[in-house]
């Protein structure tokens, strides 16, 4: 496996130009299963995940081709027909996402046997709200060893979905079953997250009729089928919040480009809280930072618009150096502090309990070997490095790959040291 060594200590000058959402292009690549016109992604990232989720839709009967569009990155996804129904354990449990292809596939086929996911080890993470969703849209649905049978032979039927509490994947998988079903859906209690509207953005270009997405209520009127189409994949705010900390981190000034300040709202409120001097762009932002020490500052994950679970690890990094104690609060996720202990191998002093990390601020850190337990978890190992003394070894960077594009070429260009060890392919402990 690779490892990726990084030296502290440099300050960070130059741009850093974000990628399209991994979140949001896992989704959109589901969505090409509803017709059999191809779909054509733009500004696509190029992750672990999505060649994952590319291999499953090859199985299941996609022509997936990558190219370089005019524009960067594109990827054209073509289903002329379902030619299996089934997303086998092996490929579904190395990524939670890749669940969704359950409602596209039953929408289009009347049938399908979906593997339970697996994905990040943050916590249970069950799939009951997206069975329910599908179920309430008229789909009968069993689970034996593993896998989820589901079959709607005469089609979906559109429902009223009230969701107890607000999760991104039902409310994406439902909206992707709803757009074929005979009639309107209403979802209430729906996420708001960027990817949402994105999602509903793309569904609208193939011929759906989804309107709210964005908001806590998602209308949509059934149609009886979607045509192919061309979407642009929404900036990825996640990496815009991560290397707007990381610049904060090592000092510097960054410029982030091909993002949207608004996806990260709440992030920069809190680092301005911290100290940190932001500057505000059409196609993106400034982060700077002079040498001066920044201040403990109190955060509280919520779902959008409030304070990103996927930037939590990396806002604790950032108040490892900072001056007083910082409370981190974790709302959406149990069990999503391992990196706590990796970070107090570099010398933070973090108390967790419970879904409280309370993060006492020191004046220095020093590198050490540290291991990635998650996508999150492993980036904000990256940053504490940027600042820390010596040389940091992170291991079992293969989380990183999942979601960061490019990630020691993006942080080099600024004057970070960091590089990549190829490892000898043999699996880390
Ligand atoms: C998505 C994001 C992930 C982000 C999360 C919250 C993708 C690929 N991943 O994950 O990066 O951290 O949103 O912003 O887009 N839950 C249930 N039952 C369900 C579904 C969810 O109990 O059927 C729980 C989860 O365990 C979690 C909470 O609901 O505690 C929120 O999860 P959810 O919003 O669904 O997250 P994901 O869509 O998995």
């Amino acid at each position: 496996m690779d490892r990726i060594a990084i030296t502290g200590g440099a300050r960070l000058m130059g741009e850093i130009p974000i990628s399209g959402a991994k979140n949001s292009a896992i989704k959109l690549m589901a969505a090409s299963l509803l017709t059999d016109e191809p779909l054509r992604l733009t500004n696509m990232p190029r992750l672990a995940d999505t060649r994952l989720l590319a291999r499953l839709l090859r199985r299941l009967g996609t022509e997936v081709v990558e190219q370089d569009g005019e524009n960067g990155p594109e990827t054209i996804l073509h289903t002329r027909e379902i030619v299996s129904a089934l997303a086998p354990y092996d490929l579904v449990r190395q990524m939670r996402a890749s669940f969704n292809v359950l409602g596209p596939l039953i929408a289009r086929t009347g049938h399908a046997k979906v593997s339970l996911p697996g994905g990040c080890t943050i916590g249970a993470r069950p799939v009951d709200l997206h069975l329910e969703a599908l179920r309430a849209l008229g789909a009968s649905i069993d689970l034996h060893e593993g896998y989820v049978y589901a079959q709607a032979p005469r089609g979906l039927i559109g429902a009223e979905i009230a969701f107890p509490f607000v999760s991104v994947g039902a409310t994406e998988h439902a909206m992707l079953a709803a757009v074929l079903a005979k009639g309107t859906s209403v979802l209430t209690n729906a996420a708001c997250e960027p990817e949402l509207g994105d999602l509903a953005d793309c569904l609208n270009a193939m011929g759906a009729k989804v309107s709210g997405a964005g908001t806590s209520t998602i209308v949509i009127e059934g149609v009886q089928r979607l045509h192919g189409a061309t979407h642009s994949v929404i900036p990825d705010r996640i990496e815009t919040g991560t290397y707007a900390l990381a610049a904060a981190m090592a000092g510097g000034e960054v410029r982030l480009t091909n993002t949207r300040c608004d996806f990260v709202d709440a992030l920069l409120v809190k680092m301005e809280e911290a100290g940190v001097e932001v500057t505000r762009h059409d196609d993106g932002m400034t982060i700077k930072r002079n040498g001066s020490r920044l201040r403990a500052v109190e955060i509280e994950t919520d779902p959008y618009p409030g304070f990103a679970t996927d930037l939590q690890a990396q806002f604790m990094a950032l108040m490892t150096l900072a001056d007083g104690e910082s409370v981190i609060k974790e709302t959406i996720f149990e069990n999503r502090f391992m990196h706590a202990p990796e970070l107090s191998r570099l010398g933070a002093e973090i108390a967790v309990q419970g879904g409280e990390a309370r993060v006492r601020g020191v004046e220095t850190l020093e590198g050490a070997p540290v291991m990635a337990t998650d996508l999150r978890a492993s980036v904000s190992l990256v940053i504490a490095a940027l600042a820390a003394r010596g040389e940091t070894m992170v291991s079992r960077v293969y989380h990183l790959d999942r979601g960061f594009e490019r990630l020691e070429e993006k942080l080099s260009a600024c004057g970070a040291s960091v590089r990549r060890i190829a490892g000898d392919g043999e699996p880390e402990d």
